[in-house]
């Protein structure tokens, strides 16, 4: 079986069991064929550049020890050959180099993140992990569907920080390494009060947001409370297919986001719906607590509200949030470029008590990372 390269943050599996079968030279270009069919072309100077010879990165970290701007344009191949899951290649500037399948692994279509809406509570509960287990299965929820739970948690104060501890680094802000949710009696953030919040991302006004939220619930409330997922990329393509005028407008429109209090006034200004280069959805920033009045010519604003209510009316839907009610001991992860949250309004008496703390999303991409490649 093909086994990817551990060293040097190379590392990127091969989705399935697919192995390289094939590699030939013509002319220019370097074609690669796969045991699946799939088939591939590169250059020479991308072979140099993805060399992990010893010479070019002999170090425990793997670190690449040239600059590939380097490399004199017009590189050509003296010879190729597959040996084992690597290709050894001879190239024109007399260069013996060694490229591991994984790199060309990595230019593999990769494994969807698959949308969700109102079923994927049961799948949730079904996958959720004891607090004390292997986070394995946590992790791989949190980087596929952007959201993950954990039962059987302790309900002591400050827990949520030692299981954070456990799969990255806390992302201290403001609120502290760890925040309580409880009702307070005049609360700088709602969500120190009783009242309901619509699905949110959270911290819209930092640059950069926090990536992941973590939420454990120690007292749970006497009535309502009751907390609300949305998969915020699901939302955003279905207004792209709905109201593809709506989606551009957004996603080409910056807005800005505060919050201030006695010690803090953090801003930050981004569009609601964020697209990568090849124009798929990559984050979603909502939050009608802190989105401040968009700075535009008259003429455009009105069409701005008609895009974000539209947005919103996606956001709402029904079909597309989870409702689950957290018990002591339970936490739940959302990735916060992703998933919104929310929360029903709870009964008077302030009871309910959750502490919350970030961490970043990179830990969990790498946590992923690390096992698939120790197990393959
Ligand atoms: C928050 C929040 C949700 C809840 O603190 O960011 O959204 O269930 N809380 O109280
Ligand atoms: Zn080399
Ligand atoms: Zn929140």
């Amino acid at each position: 079986m093909f086994t990817p390269q551990v060293a040097g943050g190379d590392t990127g599996g091969v989705p399935g069991d697919a192995v390289l079968v094939e590699v030939k030279s013509q002319g220019g270009s370097v074609g690669v064929v796969w045991s699946d069919g799939l088939s591939d072309a590169v250059t020479a100077t991308w072979l140099r550049h993805a060399c992990r010879c010893a010479e070019c990165c002999g170090t425990s970290g793997g670190q690449r020890r040239f600059d590939v701007a380097g490399v004199p344009a017009g590189l050509g191949l003296a010879a190729i050959r597959l040996d084992g899951s690597d290709v050894a290649t001879e190239f024109t500037d007399g260069h013996h180099g060694t490229v591991p399948a994984a790199a060309f692994g990595r230019r593999r279509p990769r494994p969807g993140r698959p949308r969700w809406g109102a079923e994927h509570g049961d799948h949730l509960r079904s996958r959720a992990v004891g607090w004390s287990r292997d986070p394995a299965p946590f992790l791989d929820d949190l980087d596929r569907f952007g959201v993950a739970m954990v039962v059987g948690g302790p309900v002591e104060s400050g827990s949520v920080v030692g299981f954070a501890d456990r799969i990255g680094f806390v992302r201290e802000t403001n609120y502290g390494r760890l925040f309580d949710v409880v009702a307070e009696p005049d609360p700088a953030n709602l969500a120190n009060s009783e009242l309901g919040l619509p699905v949110h991302t959270d911290n819209p006004y930092r640059d950069p947001v926090p990536t992941v939220q973590l939420l454990h619930c120690i007292r749970s409330a006497g009535e309502g409370g009751a907390t609300l997922l949305v998969d915020g990329f699901a939302a955003a393509e279905r207004l792209a297919a709905r109201e593809p005028g709506c989606f551009e407008l957004l996603v080409g429109t910056d807005v800005p986001f505060r919050f201030a209090d006695a010690s803090v006034d953090l801003r930050a200004a981004a569009p609601l719906i964020a697209l990568d280069s090849r124009g798929d959805v990559v984050a979603v920033r909502v939050n009608s607590r802190s989105m401040e009045p968009p700075d535009l010519p008259h003429g455009e604003i009105d069409r701005f509200y008609d895009a974000y209510r539209e947005f919103v009316a996606e956001l709402a839907s029904p079909a597309a949030s989870v409702e689950l009610t957290l018990a002591p001991g339970e936490l739940l992860a959302v990735d916060n470029r992703r998933t919104l949250h929310g929360r029903r309004a709870y009964g008077a008496g302030g009871r309910r008590w959750l502490q919350g703390c970030y961490i970043d999303v990179d830990a969990v991409r790498s946590a992923v990372l690390v096992r698939e490649a120790a197990s393959a």
